[in-house]
């Protein structure tokens, strides 16, 4: 039965708080972990959907080594997808571009994947960098391309919304060209098809295949967690309240909400208030939107081989689309789910993201449709949809945004991310209050393997003689 004093108590059961809290447990700790949501997982949120299953949130492992998400995977041994995210590219004008084009879009976007990773010697925005860079490229390696204007800003496009999509930012001069993100080896594009992400968490908890779960782990759902008050007298107990008025008390408490929701609570969540390191950590750090539509069909009507679709929008195209629905164009691509094969993905983000969010969800089908007619319909009519889904990790009070970025405007103070790690302690310097979660990263933040990461350092903090 649920005690009222834990070794430790995990807020926010994602990827971090599951590991903090499994890593505990498995050494044999009393632990309660507390989730506001009906569920385990997070910004991990796999449903049921079209014929199978469909991620809302994280979709893929992005690498294979050093990464816990693959281990746990293979240790299970289900067969894994490995999804090429080679682009199948669809023009506005609804022309099928050849093969020799194909490529060089792959090319062009290949080279700025690479920029990604590049680290120059100065900061300044990431699409400023990206633009001559790119320019540079075309100019040694396809001359002839740079005769046609508008195709050189609809590749520069496809890239800024590539970008966009992968740090969840409305601009991509909002991004640091010096940004930390460092992908691990491997591939980059595993998917759990049609077990679900969800599998991920089963297996940490101990509940795959019908498992027991883990002796001395308690969990409570649905319960939000208002107010931590961590004591500076050692011998004073943390205590941890929740909405519906409960108190919990614990030796010491992980907290691994997201930044998005720590902006907006951290002045009453904590209690005394957090240290000024702390505050500017929280106030200048940048989480950004990314979401979903996932649209459903009686059948699948695109192209089997392929995975990844991406759109080129030509400029008297766009000029024709109302600023009504200024969204649609820009949506990056579609993808395949591999759990359901007959959903396609949709992907969108930023200041987009958020306002698609609450738009109604039969105008956002209706264009949706329209949108893949004009690019992908060439010769056939795309059928009415069977289902929709739009991801809201924004409107969602519990993540208020989709994953954090290195943003151009923190470039300039460093250590960020290590200050939102630092623990909180007591006056004998024992750690009360631990951080954790994907922002906490500095180079594997966005993803589901980093919040692991994060999760099992701060579990590794707790646990004597254990190399953190
Ligand atoms: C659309 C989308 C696609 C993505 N795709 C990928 C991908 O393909 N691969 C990849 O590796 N990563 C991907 N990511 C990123 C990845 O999902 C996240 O980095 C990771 O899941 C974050 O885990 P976390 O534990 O840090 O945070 P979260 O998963 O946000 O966990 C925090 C938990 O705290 C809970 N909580 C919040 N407030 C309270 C409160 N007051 N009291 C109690 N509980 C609270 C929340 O409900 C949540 O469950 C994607 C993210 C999104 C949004
Ligand atoms: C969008 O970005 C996220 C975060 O980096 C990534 O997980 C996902 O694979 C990207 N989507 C596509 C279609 O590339
Ligand atoms: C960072 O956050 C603090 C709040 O602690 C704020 O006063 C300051 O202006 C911010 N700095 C920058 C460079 O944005
Ligand atoms: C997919 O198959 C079609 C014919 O079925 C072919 O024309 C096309 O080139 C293939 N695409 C890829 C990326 O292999
Ligand atoms: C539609 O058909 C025409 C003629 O058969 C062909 O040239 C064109 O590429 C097709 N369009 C698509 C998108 O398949």
């Amino acid at each position: 039965m649920a005690r009222s004093h834990y070794e430790t108590i995990v807020i926010g059961l994602g990827a971090a708080g599951v590991t903090a809290a499994t890593t505990l447990a498995k050494a044999g700790r009393v632990v309660l972990g507390i989730e506001a949501q009906g569920r385990v997982g997070g910004r991990v949120n796999t449903v049921l959907f079209g014929n199978g299953v469909v991620e809302v949130g994280a979709e893929w492992i992005h690498g294979e080594s050093s990464n816990r998400v693959y281990d746990v995977a293979l240790q299970i041994k289900i067969p894994m997808g490995l999804q090429s995210a080679e682009l199948n590219v669809f023009r506005s004008d609804g022309q099928l571009p050849n093969k020799e084009f194909q490529a060089i879009v792959n090319e062009i976007l290949a080279k700025g994947m690479d920029l990604m990773e590049d680290v120059p010697h100065k900061s300044e925005p990431f699409g400023h960098y990206a633009v001559r860079k790119l320019r540079e490229y075309i100019q040694e390696n396809h001359p002839e391309l740079l005769n046609d204007e508008d195709l050189i800003d609809q590749l520069i496009e496809l890239f800024e919304l590539f970008s966009n999509n992968h740090s969840a930012s409305n601009n991509w001069n909002d991004l640091d060209s010096r940004d930390r993100y460092t992908p691990v080896d491997g591939h980059q594009y595993i998917s759990w098809h049609k077990h679900g992400f969800k599998t991920f968490f089963e297996v940490m908890l101990n509940t795959y295949n019908n498992g027991p779960g883990l002796p001395t782990l308690d969990i409570k759902l649905d319960t939000e967690v208002i107010q931590i008050y961590w004591p500076e007298h050692p011998n004073e107990k943390v205590t941890v309240t929740t909405k519906d008025g409960s108190v919990v008390t614990a030796d010491n408490v992980i907290i691994t909400v997201s930044l998005g929701v720590l902006k907006e609570s951290y002045k009453t969540l904590f209690s005394p208030r957090l240290p000024a390191s702390k505050v500017t950590a929280i106030e200048n750090m940048s989480i950004g939107v990314m979401d979903k539509i996932i649209i459903s069909f009686q059948h699948s009507w695109w192209p089997k081989n392929v995975t990844f679709f991406g759109f080129l929008w030509r400029g008297e195209d766009r000029r024709k689309i109302g600023r009504e629905d200024y969204w649609i164009t820009r949506i990056y691509g579609a993808t395949t789910p591999m759990g359901s094969n007959n959903a396609l993905t949709l992907w969108t983000s930023g200041e987009v993201a958020k306002m698609v969010e609450l738009l109604p969800e039969d105008l956002v089908k209706r264009k949706c449709v329209q949108l893949l007619q004009m690019f992908m319909g060439g010769n056939i009519t795309i059928p009415e949809p069977t289902g929709i889904i739009r991801s809201t990790w924004y409107s969602n009070p519990y993540t208020r945004g989709s994953y954090s970025y290195d943003s151009i405007y923190s470039a300039t103070l460093t250590g960020l991310r290590a200050d939102l790690a630092a623990p909180l302690t007591d006056n004998s310097g024992k750690p009360r209050v631990l951080f954790a979660g994907e922002a906490t990263d500095d180079t594997h933040f966005s993803t589901v393997h980093g919040a692991c990461d994060t999760g099992h350092r701060e579990a590794m903090r707790l646990l004597p003689g254990s190399k953190i």
